[in-house]
């Protein structure tokens, strides 16, 4: 039987339902979340979801700021923005566009932004808290990966979960959050042997190796939950995930289409994240 197709557009336009309900009862008190998305240079695909960003906060009534710097930027001109908007009140959430050109340390970039307005998730406070299972901020894809599992209905807990990928911004945060659901996790990358054998034994495979349909149905468990993190420009132009839809489709049980799902809920998490650092910098419990 061919795999349940996750549909993206209804789980995204739910949440961000529940979510404009929100922002209107934080008006009501008089707050208006806001976010500052920062672009340093000209990477084609960052101005593209930079660009959808600006546009989600518009739909929802996010406050948003987008600052397009030139490739040139220095560092400290870089640090001198996060410290303004560090200080500035209208701003709750700060998500600098990674990546940064080489001149510039990303890891003192990450570190100049303040705990309280880290959407991302990615500043090692964040990250430790995380690891520790303290409240923080998740990063936003692998958020939204737990959110789709969630939606499908199908229970983590006690399952065998695999992540193909071991990136700070998706495979290792993926994988904590995996196992604070109770899943069983295990971690594959790109010197692990034999990884089609392993993946056959996930109940829930979440793929973000960034090579376009590396995972086919070799990988695939009957029934299985297949999540595709990946986006690749293929060389016809069209667009694919790590995983070969057409091959794995009849053999899982759920599965994201590349793209449509996994992208907007990213946005998503995004915009969750922002309007929870609003009411906690305004001290709001439940708005
Ligand atoms: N580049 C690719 N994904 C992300 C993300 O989630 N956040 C930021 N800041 N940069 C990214």
């Amino acid at each position: 039987m061919p795999a349940h197709i996750i549909n993206g557009k209804e789980i995204v336009a739910d949440i961000r339902e529940q979510l404009k309900v929100e922002i209107d009862r934080l008006a009501d008190k008089g707050i208006r979340p806001g976010l500052a998305v920062v672009l340093v240079g000209d990477d084609a695909a960052s101005a593209v979801y930079v660009r959808s960003k600006a546009k989600a906060c518009e739909q929802v009534g996010i406050h948003s700021e987008v600052y397009r710097l030139p490739a040139e930027t220095s560092q400290e001109e870089l640090l001198g923005l996060i410290a303004k908007l560090n200080a500035d009140s209208n701003i709750n959430g700060i998500l600098v566009q990674l990546p940064l050109p080489k001149h510039i340390n990303e890891d003192a970039v990450i570190d100049a932004i303040s705990i309280d307005k880290d959407v991302d998730g990615f500043h090692p406070i964040s990250v430790g808290n995380l690891v520790i299972g303290k409240p923080s901020f998740l990063p936003c894809t692998p958020a939204g990966v737990i959110e789709i599992i969630r939606r499908t209905g199908v229970s983590m807990v006690g399952k065998r979960a695999v992540v193909i990928g071991r990136s700070n911004i998706v495979g290792k945060p993926m994988s904590l959050l995996l196992l604070r659901e109770h899943a069983t996790v295990t971690v594959c990358h790109s010197r692990t042997p034999d990884m089609a054998a392993l993946c056959r034994e996930a109940d829930i495979l979440v793929v973000a190796i960034g090579k376009a349909k590396f995972v086919n149905r070799s990988f695939v468990k009957p029934g299985a939950v297949v999540i595709d993190v990946g986006i690749n420009r293929l060389e016809d132009g069209k667009l694919a995930g790590d995983v070969d839809f057409d091959d794995v489709v009849d053999v899982a049980g759920h599965i994201t289409p590349v793209p449509g799902v996994v992208g907007p809920m990213t946005i998503t998490m995004l915009l969750r994240n922002t309007v929870e650092a609003a009411k906690q910098a305004h001290g709001v419990r439940e708005a």
